[in-house]
Parts: C-alpha cells; sequence; structure tokens
C-alpha cells in the first residue's frame, strides 16, 4: 500500500486496509473493536466492507505485529465522517489515536471540506481526542444510542482546521 507511516522509534506502522485483504485482519479489527466499545463494535464483514469502498478509510496502526489500534471512516458529498475509533487498553495515552486521525484527514479528498462524528456524551476520553483534533460540538442527538441509552455529541471539524494538527 502507498500509505504507511513508520515511526521507527516506538515501531509503529499506520496502514491502510483495502477490502482484499486476508480474513484473519479483519477478524484482528472486529476483536479489538469489540473489546474497546463493547456490543455495538464492528463486525469482521462490517470492516470488510467499509475497507472495500471506493470512499471507504480503515486504519490499523500495528506495534510490530500486533494489531494496537483502529480507525474508520468514509468520504461522501464533500464530507468525511468518522465511524469507529479504538486504541487497544494496553497501548492508550501513547498518541496512536491522534496519528491514526493525522492519517485520516490527511487521506481526504480535495473536495472534503468538513468532517463530522458522533461520539457518546460520556466518553471524555474520546471527547477529549477529538478536541485535540480540531473538532467541535455542533449538536446533541437525544437518545441516539442504546444499550445503555445515551445522548450522542454530534462534532465537526473543518477540513482546513484539520491542518492543526500536527
Ligand atoms: C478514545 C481512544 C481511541 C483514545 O486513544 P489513545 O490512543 O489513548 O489516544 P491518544 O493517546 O492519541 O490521545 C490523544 C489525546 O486524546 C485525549 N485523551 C485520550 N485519552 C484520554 C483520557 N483517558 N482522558 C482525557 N483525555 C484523553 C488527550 O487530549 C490526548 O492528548 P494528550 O495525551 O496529549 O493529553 C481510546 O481511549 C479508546 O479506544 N477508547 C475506547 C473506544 C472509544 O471510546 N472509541 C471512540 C468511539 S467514538
Amino acid at each position: 500500500m502507498g500509505n504507511e507511516i513508520l515511526n521507527e522509534a516506538e515501531n509503529y506502522t499506520i496502514r491502510r486496509i483495502s477490502g482484499g485483504e486476508e480474513d484473519d485482519i479483519f477478524q484482528q479489527l472486529s476483536e479489538l473493536d469489540k473489546i474497546c466499545i463493547g456490543a455495538e463494535g464492528w463486525s469482521a464483514e462490517s470492516f470488510r466492507s467499509e475497507a472495500a469502498k471506493e470512499n471507504g478509510i480503515v486504519l490499523a496502526c500495528f506495534n510490530g505485529e500486533r494489531l494496537a489500534g483502529l480507525l474508520a471512516g468514509y468520504t461522501a458529498a464533500g464530507e468525511g465522517d468518522i465511524t469507529t475509533a479504538a486504541v487497544s487498553p494496553e497501548y492508550r495515552r501513547q498518541g496512536i489515536a491522534y496519528r491514526l486521525m493525522q492519517e485520516f484527514f490527511s487521506l481526504l479528498p480535495e473536495d472534503s471540506a468538513e468532517v463530522f462524528l458522533e461520539v457518546r456524551e460520556s466518553n471524555i476520553p474520546a471527547i477529549e481526542l477529538y478536541k485535540k483534533c480540531g473538532f467541535k460540538q455542533v449538536g446533541l442527538r437525544k437518545r441516539f444510542y442504546s444499550q445503555p441509552e445515551e445522548s450522542a455529541v454530534v462534532m465537526k471539524a473543518e477540513k482546513n482546521n484539520c491542518g492543526d494538527i500536527k
């Protein structure tokens, strides 16, 4: 793949996953998503179908051979959308999610002016991550999530402000 970043000092590699890869990687992505997000985590099939879409972006961060983090999203009609992000508990607070966000923004097409996402109102780590990446709250969707029921904070970043990500 052309989208490989290697941080040799920390042995982290971020790689864009394509739809044609081995089942094993999609299984690993699904397992990590479910560990981090719970029952709402994506299935292996969902990751594969997202990666296979022309406008889908699925990123995986490896520490050596080990999957440490993931981020998925897509672009459509001049917008980007982040649909899931997860970092394995033992790899948190090392900047992996931030680096995955940087990579996502770098892959957005020219015509993507804004990026949106939804996040559980109580998910302070994720909300803080997104704020650090230039997102601001633009709405609240009442009772958007179930199990447990919770509102979703809707956040938006202007692509130009995503340049704040360094
Ligand atoms: C949210 C999540 C992806 C962050 O991953 P991470 O790799 O630990 O995040 P980073 O190390 O890149 O942190 C970047 C910034 O996010 C914020 N942040 C991350 N974790 C935080 C925490 N526990 N408390 C407060 N702020 C936090 C900080 O601003 C941090 O910058 P800093 O370390 O310089 O203070 C991770 O906690 C996770 O997988 N959570 C469970 C799954 C989830 O909630 N996904 C999001 C669904 S919308």
